[in-house]
């Protein structure tokens, strides 16, 4: 029996890295035996550790490079027993702020496949079973999405890189050369990803119109039909809008019917950003609120979102695959030839070259569940929201902006006669309130003049107690607030 004081590896052998059979059992073991019990003290962790001496912690942690080896235990202890829990318990159930991902197991035990295989997937020969499991995936979520055959895909890091391949996409089908000339358009509520994408991509900031939303933070199509006149009129070339189904800030789904009408007939590109809410399109029942996704030229998700996968895999369709291929293709003499045009080449539609096998990360955990329990998991999230906000208009006080689109909404705290100064106030110290009591996680939001709190339901351990214990948390700290002032 392996004894893990001993640094693994043969001391005599410097140049081997490689490990005996025993130690890689034994460090395997060790680590899923930390892990699960990481995992299953989730629950009983405070919804967030310590991260406020987080700078000076950090510094205190600044270390030269190990010459020598250690043991792996003695790596794992402080990894998991302390920087670990340095963090927002953003895995655990009582997360609610920004947007939850999750980080279900099987998930992390593909990825440990997918390290220990280590096989080349950013060409399709060095692994064509493999690139096949990937391209299977991504047929999946352009089927759950309703798009078109004629849709080519790619698993990205995110949502972020998802948005501004897109926008690449959409530049080179639209614009050619002819970049300083094209005019993209978004609301006022699009997640800063988007024009952070626009710039990488070429489209600076002055050929960025942000339009204005409704009542209910939705994009609004009469602004977005006047600005994209203006700027014809101005000899520019405007050529895509990015619509969102479900903002960061507020949960807003913007009219994508009404938008994708208007980009036909101007004949733009029509992205859509589902990262936060694109997979509630999987379940039929939820589908009507989404309407008008599917006519979407090319849709942001995030597994790492909506799927509950860990961070790191987003996803992004493109209707006509040819455009993404088009605006990625590039090959090289020292690479083997290009396969049949109906095969999957990763390579030729991203910007990478060799890249993680992320396509294992969602193919194993759908096929292991099978699709109908994220569906169920999917409908209970936003089930558990609706509830929350119907149990929250009962406290008094609070005011919701709108019912829950999806699984998130935003409320305010105030009174009769408030100004909007002190209902902002009241709002930030009902947040600190409930967060101090550590049972849950919420984040809020500036929205023009006004800052909202946030409930965002999309962890996938977030259940019925946790909901419980945030509508407790909310009523017992507008409660003290409300009393405070009298
Ligand atoms: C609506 C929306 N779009 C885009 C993003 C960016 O996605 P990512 O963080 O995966 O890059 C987010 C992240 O929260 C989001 O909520």
């Amino acid at each position: 029996m392996l004894s893990l004081v001993a640094v693994p590896g043969d001391p005599h052998d410097l140049a081997s890295l490689e490990l005996s059979a025993t130690e890689m059992r034994v460090m395997a073991r060790t680590v899923v035996d930390r892990l699960v019990d990481h995992i299953t003290s989730l629950s009983d962790l405070p919804a967030s550790g310590l991260v406020e001496d987080g700078a000076d912690y950090g510094r205190a942690m600044r270390e030269p490079p190990p010459e020598q080896g250690a043991e792996l235990e003695a790596l794992l202890a402080p990894l998991l027993d302390d920087w670990a829990l340095r963090s927002f318990n953003c895995a655990g159930p009582g997360y609610l702020a920004y947007v939850p991902g999750g980080g279900i197991f099987p998930a992390a035990l593909a990825d440990l496949i997918a390290d220990g295989i280590n096989r080349y997937t950013g060409v399709w020969n060095a692994a064509p079973a493999l690139v096949q499991l990937e391209a299977n995936v991504l047929d999946w979520l352009r089927d759950w999405m309703d798009f078109p055959a004629t849709t080519r895909g790619l698993l990205t890091t995110g949502g972020s890189m998802a948005t501004f391949t897109a926008i690449v996409t959409a530049r080179h089908k639209l614009l050619g050369p002819a970049l300083r000339e094209g005019v993209l358009y978004t609301s006022t509520q699009a997640h800063h990803c988007v024009a952070k994408a626009a710039q990488l991509a070429g489209i600076l900031p002055d050929r960025v119109r942000v339009i204005d939303v409704d009542e209910c933070e939705r994009l609004r199509v009469d602004r977005l039909a006047e600005a994209i006149e203006v700027d014809r009129r101005a000899g520019l070339r405007p050529f895509m809008v990015v619509s969102a189904a479900g903002t960061t800030n507020t949960g807003a789904i913007d009219p994508l019917d009404a938008i994708a009408d208007l980009c036909a007939t101007e004949q733009l590109w029509h992205h859509c950003d589902g990262a936060y809410g694109g997979f509630f399109h999987m379940c039929p029942e939820l589908r009507p609120l989404l309407a008008g996704l599917s006519r979407a030229d090319s849709l942001t998700l995030d597994p790492h979102k909506g799927l509950f996968l860990p961070f790191g895999t987003g996803a992004l369709l493109v209707r006509d695959g040819e455009a993404l291929r088009a605006a990625h293709a590039g090959h090289a003499g020292y690479l083997p030839p290009l396969p049949p045009s109906d095969i999957y080449n990763p390579a030729q539609f991203g910007p990478e070259l060799s890249r993680p096998f992320r396509g294992l990360r969602l193919w194993l955990p759908l096929k292991l569940f099978g699709a109908e329990r994220f569906r169920a998991a999917l409908a209970e999230k936003r089930a558990l929201a609706l509830q929350c906000a119907e149990r929250l208009t009962a406290v008094a006080g609070l005011q919701l902006l709108a019912p829950p689109p999806l699984s998130l909404f935003a409320y305010q705290l105030g009174w009769d006669g408030a100004t909007g100064e002190q209902r902002n106030a009241a709002t930030l110290a009902l947040l600190e309130g409930v967060n101090r009591r550590n049972r849950v996680l919420l984040t809020g939001a500036p929205v023009g003049e006004h800052f909202y709190g946030r409930v965002c339901v999309l962890c996938f351990r977030t259940r019925q107690a946790n909901i419980d214990a945030c509508v407790e948390d909310l009523g017992a700290e507008a409660a003290a607030i409300l009393k405070a002032r009298r």
